[in-house]
């Protein structure tokens, strides 16, 4: 049977989906954003739960009105419907809302205590979940194999090597440059064992596959996760950190403020309790209501479907982007663990450029570099220490990266059909394409 349909049944659901830009022609085309997990548009069930609140809208935890009353219990039901989609404990967990998941895991890095110093993170990770522990633990990182994928027995071995010393492991749900997707509950068993915590960066996972921090034994649970609101169609500044309430309830907060005390002093402090020490400030709501309608919107699709459609789209774009001269994908394109992220380079045409173009002649977006996941990038190009050392004194050199395309689920095969044109387009006439954009190459 053909699976293929033209047009995502979801389509209508997201805002900014028909916008029309322009093309170097000077001919209006419909924008085709492939860059999804840098940000997605918003839902517009977001959009209108933010305006239909608007009239209601008043300070949280702050006022006896009645605006202000309705204002405090939405956001404390908002908290509830985003736990129980990632089914956190409610006993034993809080819900701290945050900006996004690079302040959760530095909030976290900040707030972890204990006797344990080392950090376990991997090659596979976005800076945002390796460099907030470097200052504040000894770590390491996870190896992976020659196509990309996670070494269990690497973490294994560096869990024996450093006995009962690692605080946490801390791991990315799905990579943003492969798309491979961890075991996560295994990974969380294996930590377990040696009286490691586990981190899960949810990031990337959990808008597009089911994700639950309990696993099929209380040992494979996921102590703490995090993720951002504007990778799963709610771009309002919000995202959530979430793991037990007992790692909160010690030391001080790292942003000391409103909210955050029980009693104070001009020579006394007593802070409050989690979530609130950890949410100084007047929170955002906006942000939080928007979260919370698409993580609704998402749960009545489902996530099983949600996952399924976006594996077709990807399934349907491997099959087509393999057979096309000159281009190389990095990692496994066979493998099936994955979300909807694939990333390759065109031989001959630089990474930015193949970008450029995509945009200007087929008002595609994508986005290319290193993804905020530098040393994984280094590793699948196959960079030597020389290389890197080369472009570290040399900022003339062109960045090492690849191009990526990562769907949301308003994707359409036919969008996936332009992309595809475009690319054998490039395939055929690499040095047309060259000389047609040489300004491009020598203005950067
Ligand atoms: N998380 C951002 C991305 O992958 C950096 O695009």
């Amino acid at each position: 049977m053909n699976e293929k349909i033209l047009k995502s049944p979801f389509r209508n659901l997201f805002v900014g989906v028909d916008t029309f830009i322009p093309l170097s022609n000077g001919r209006w085309e419909r924008a085709i954003n492939f860059d999804n997990a840098a940000t997605t548009p918003p839902l517009w069930s977001s959009l209108y739960e933010i305006i239909n609140f608007s009239p209601w809208y008043s300070s949280i935890h702050r006022g006896t009105g009645y605006k202000s009353q309705f204002s405090s219990t939405l956001y404390e039901k908002c908290r509830s419907i985003i736990g129980n989609f990632v089914d956190a404990d409610e006993k034993k967990d809080t819900i701290i809302f945050v900006k996004n998941t690079t302040e959760a895991i530095n909030k976290l890095s900040y707030r972890l205590c204990g006797e344990k110093k080392v950090v376990l993170s991997t090659y596979m990770e976005h800076h945002s979940n390796d460099l907030p522990w470097r200052s504040h633990y000894d770590i390491d990182y996870i190896q992976v194999n020659e196509s990309g994928k996670l070494s269990l027995e690497d973490l294994r071995n560096k869990l024996e090597k450093y006995k009962n010393k690692v605080a946490l492991v801390t791991i990315t749900g799905a990579s943003n440059v492969t798309g491979y997707k961890n075991p996560i509950h295994e990974i969380a068993k294996l930590s377990h064992l040696y009286g490691a915590k586990i981190l899960v960066d949810g990031a990337q996972l959990i808008p597009h596959a089911p994700f639950s921090m309990k696993g099929s034994h209380p040992l494979e649970n996921i102590d703490y996760v995090v993720f951002s609101a504007h990778k799963m169609y709610a771009p309002f500044g919000s995202g959530v950190l979430i793991g037990p309430k007992d790692t909160f309830e010690k030391g001080s907060p790292e942003y000391p403020g409103g909210g955050t005390v029980d009693m104070v002093t001009h020579d006394f402090i007593k802070w409050g309790l989690p979530p609130s020490k950890e949410e100084s400030g007047t929170p955002n709501l906006m942000g939080v209501i928007a979260l919370a309608a698409a993580i609704q919107t998402l749960s009545q699709i489902g996530m099983d479907h949600i996952e399924k459609y976006e594996r077709s789209l990807i399934r349907y774009t491997l099959k087509q982007l393999k057979n096309i001269p000159y281009i190389k994908i990095y990692g496994d394109a066979d493998y099936e663990e994955r979300i909807s992220i694939v990333s390759f380079n065109m031989e001959k045409i630089p990474h930015n450029l193949l970008a450029y173009i995509l945009s200007c002649e087929a008002g595609i977006a994508v986005r290319n570099g290193c993804f905020c996941a530098q040393p994984y990038i280094q590793n699948l190009l196959g960079l030597s220490k020389e290389d890197i050392e080369k472009r570290i004194k040399d900022p003339f050199i062109l960045h090492p990266g690849m191009v990526r395309i990562s769907f949301g689920l308003y994707n359409d095969y036919d969008e996936i059909d332009v992309l595809i044109d475009m690319l054998k387009k490039i395939s055929k006439n690499r040095d047309l394409y060259i000389k047609k954009y040489k300004d491009f190459l020598t203005s950067i």
